[in-house]
């Protein structure tokens, strides 16, 4: 507790599910938390309202990751509120399963726009205000290196350009003392993937441990490569998905 004492991070997507879990992991861990959320003010003003009923800092901005202007002012917003900007955690993302034949053009620019173009616009706006000792941690999925069942390919292919995106920038930034991570969560009981959902049937017997995993524990894994522990761990690939992909 306290590794992040005296840092701001900005979580987008916090409102609900793991981006929620994560900002109060790092609220925990003394960080000033920033999320951002689209369709959800009430929720997000709930993890606000806890995270300072536990004597933390944070603040909660409505931004659309498809709309990079938004994006962009939630960067600045979240550095004139707590002053200085060390973590983004790029988790905000859609899921939208359909076969190839169904899935319109519109769809595939929405998945796109909000999966890959709002967390480009995060962190090219972010690394403005970092400097050494600087985190990015996007939050991808098992899903970029194997399609467990159809209907994948879209959401696979945008979390494979975040795979990819982090390889570059962890170049690009390692020099300047950031780093970059990606972080691959396998089924994570929420709203997008419920434990009892339509899809859980099928995955449950192929995770190793026969269990979906909680936010909690993707928190946990951000958490350490947040902070100073995880100062050497930079263009990684991190698979947090009960064996689901062992
Ligand atoms: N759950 C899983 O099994 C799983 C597995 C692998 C990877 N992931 C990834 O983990 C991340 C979080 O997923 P989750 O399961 O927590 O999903 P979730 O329960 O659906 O929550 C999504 C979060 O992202 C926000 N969001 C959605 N669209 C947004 C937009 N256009 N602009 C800004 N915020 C937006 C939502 O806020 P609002 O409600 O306010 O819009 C919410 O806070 C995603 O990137 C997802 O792809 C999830």
């Amino acid at each position: 507790m306290g590794t992040l004492k005296g840092k701001v991070a900005l979580v987008t997507g916090g409102s609900r599910g793991i981006g929620a879990a994560i900002a109060r992991r790092l609220a925990h861990e003394g960080a000033a938390v920033a999320i951002t959320y689209a369709a959800s003010p009430v929720k997000a003003a709930e993890v606000v309202h806890g995270i300072e009923a536990a004597g933390g800092r944070a603040l909660a901005v409505r931004a659309d990751s498809a709309d990079a202007e938004a994006v962009r002012s939630a960067v600045v917003q979240t550095v004139k509120t707590f002053g200085r900007l060390d973590v983004l955690v790029n988790n905000a993302g859609v899921a939208t399963l359909a076969a190839l034949e169904e899935l319109s053009l519109a769809e595939f620019d929405r998945l796109m726009a909000v999966n890959v173009r709002g967390l480009f616009a995060a962190t090219q706006a972010a690394v403005r205000h970092m400097g050494e000792g600087g985190r990015i941690i996007n939050i991808g999925s098992t899903s970029s290196d194997g399609a467990l069942f159809p209907g994948m390919a879209v959401y696979a292919a945008t979390k494979a350009a975040v795979a990819g995106l982090t390889r570059g920038w962890a170049r690009d930034l390692g020099p300047r003392g950031i780093t970059v991570n990606n972080v691959q969560p396998g089924p994570v009981d929420t709203d997008m993937n419920p434990a009892d959902g339509p899809l859980a049937a099928g995955l449950k017997g192929q995770i190793a441990v026969q269990r979906y995993g909680q936010g909690d524990e993707v928190a946990s894994m951000v958490a350490y490569l947040a902070g100073p522990e995880g100062a050497f761990v930079t263009g990684a690939h991190l698979k947090i998905d009960g064996g689901l992909t062992a």
